[in-house]
């Protein structure tokens, strides 16, 4: 590849809670929606859970040992909030706040940047029963309150916070589709959840802003995902359709942050289906994220459906499609990863350079980005030339975004170990894994491997 990415380019990788650490009732931890949601019979494929998962609660050493003979510079991982107070509020539990401080020290000792994010989608289920979850008036403050006791704990030595992971698929999974926790099915409640997403993510940025950022220096900002949504033909109403499916997915929740408030094309949509922000929330959500987060994995056809939607697949739809009247396709030419999504990396470029347009050319930082494919490691080897080709072309993508004034600040992989893919389970079936809950991280890792034959290869 031999490209020159800018110096200041953070390479790094990213696992979750839930999806890697295990040990879901050791030492006090509550249980999050995720926990009961697993339990449920048929909720997740093979009905896995995330009981054990990597175990990285009891290993973390060995993994950060993993990370550090990698050379990775820097890992995102997520806080568990039961883990830190297993009723959601109120009493702090000292063997989660232990945890973190362990693994936050082991990585700073293996000098890698710790990059956290406070909420990836294991709601404490305490909170589910008394404030119904996302949908609850009062969640946001929760949100808040959890993430100064973060902050308060962990902010001398964490200097990248990411309050919220993908808002979108917290409302659309989990209460349009209802196919992740809590698994609720509406047309309407996926833009109250967001509503109350954007508050909560607000709220705890102006805690770290007001109380801990003038002295601990760090910086906090959102992510967010978005798919590229390409035009299917060149007229004028696929056009807008494309542009449609973008808001609804990545301005739903990008415009409200740098602009104040929901794109109008949303709210001429939705009307009164859409909450609206008072003046005064406006003035706390206008500004509130000191860099854009990105995940990106995919792309799809955007075309004009205002004579009829074909429904779109729940994966690959761009969320509520009757609210949008876009039809989602994929070329058969494009190769696909084993979770089903094409690899297209121009649509990377594209949608860094769409957000550097529409939101005055915002430091991004691409926090997920990466692929499953079905390698299972032979004689302790893995042949990981489809993984380490994916990462090759979207890194040259996200090059040619830069050398096109994109201010690119950082990438993640996605992801460190092989884990828990939510109501994917471990989905032996498309390749995610190869082996049992508990070893996962135990056998030479497709999904870490990327990062000596792609970062360091090429000297980035
Ligand atoms: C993202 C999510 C990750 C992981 C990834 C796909 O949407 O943030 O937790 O599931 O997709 O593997």
């Amino acid at each position: 590849m031999n490209k020159q990415f800018p110096a200041t380019v953070v390479w790094g990788s990213a696992t979750s809670s839930y999806q890697i650490e295990g040990g879901w009732n050791a030492d006090g931890k509550g249980p999050s929606i995720w926990d009961v949601f697993c339990m449920i019979p048929g909720k997740v494929q093979d009905n896995d859970n995330g009981n054990v998962a990597c175990d990285h609660y009891h290993r973390f050493r060995e993994d950060v040992a993993l990370m550090k003979s990698l050379g990775l510079k820097a890992y995102r991982f997520s806080i568990s909030w039961p883990r830190v107070l297993p009723a959601g509020q109120g009493a702090v539990n000292q063997a989660g706040i232990d945890f973190y401080n362990a693994l936050i020290d082991a990585l700073l000792e293996a000098d890698i940047e710790p990059w956290v994010t406070l909420y990836h989608w294991d709601l404490p289920a305490a909170l589910e029963f008394e404030m119904d979850g996302w949908l609850g008036e009062e969640i946001s403050d929760a949100f808040a309150a959890y993430a100064d006791v973060c902050f308060r704990h962990f902010g001398d030595r964490v200097k990248n916070w990411i309050t919220i992971n993908e808002a979108w698929v917290v409302a659309i999974l989990g209460y349009g589709h209802g196919v992740f926790a809590p698994g609720k099915k509406s047309k309407d409640l996926p833009y109250r959840a967001g509503h109350n997403l954007i508050k909560a993510h607000a709220k705890a940025v102006d805690v770290y802003r007001k109380k801990y950022q003038p002295e601990q220096g760090g910086k906090i900002g959102i992510t967010n995902n978005c798919d590229w949504r390409e035009p299917l033909t060149d007229s004028p109403a696929d056009r807008a359709a494309a542009e449609r499916a973008l808001e609804f997915f990545l301005a739903w929740f990008a415009d409200p942050i740098y602009k104040g408030d929901y794109p109008a094309c949303m709210k001429e949509r939705l009307g009164e289906r859409l909450p609206a922000f008072t003046p005064e929330e406006q003035e706390l959500i206008r500004g509130s994220s000191d860099f854009f987060g990105l995940n990106h994995y995919t792309t799809m056809y955007a075309a004009d459906a205002t004579h009829g939607s074909d429904g779109g697949s729940v994966y690959g739809n761009g969320g509520l499609s009757e609210d949008q009247d876009v039809n989602l396709s994929i070329s058969p030419d494009w190769a696909m990863t084993d979770m089903q999504w094409a690899i297209v990396p121009w649509g990377c470029r594209k949608l860094l350079e769409w957000i550097a347009a529409r939101y005055d050319n915002p430091p991004v930082y691409i926090t997920e980005n990466g692929c499953a494919f079905d390698q299972t490691p032979i004689d302790g080897q893995v042949d990981d030339r489809d993984r380490i080709a994916f990462f090759e072309g979207y890194l040259a993508a996200v090059h040619e975004a830069i050398e096109h004034g994109v201010n690119m600040k950082g990438y993640f992989i996605w992801s460190l170990l092989d884990n828990f893919e939510w109501a994917s389970g471990y989905s032996k079936k498309f390749g995610i894994t190869h082996v049992e809950a508990g070893t996962l991280n135990r056998v030479p890792k497709a999904s870490a491997l990327w990062y000596r034959e792609v970062i360091l290869k090429n000297g980035l």
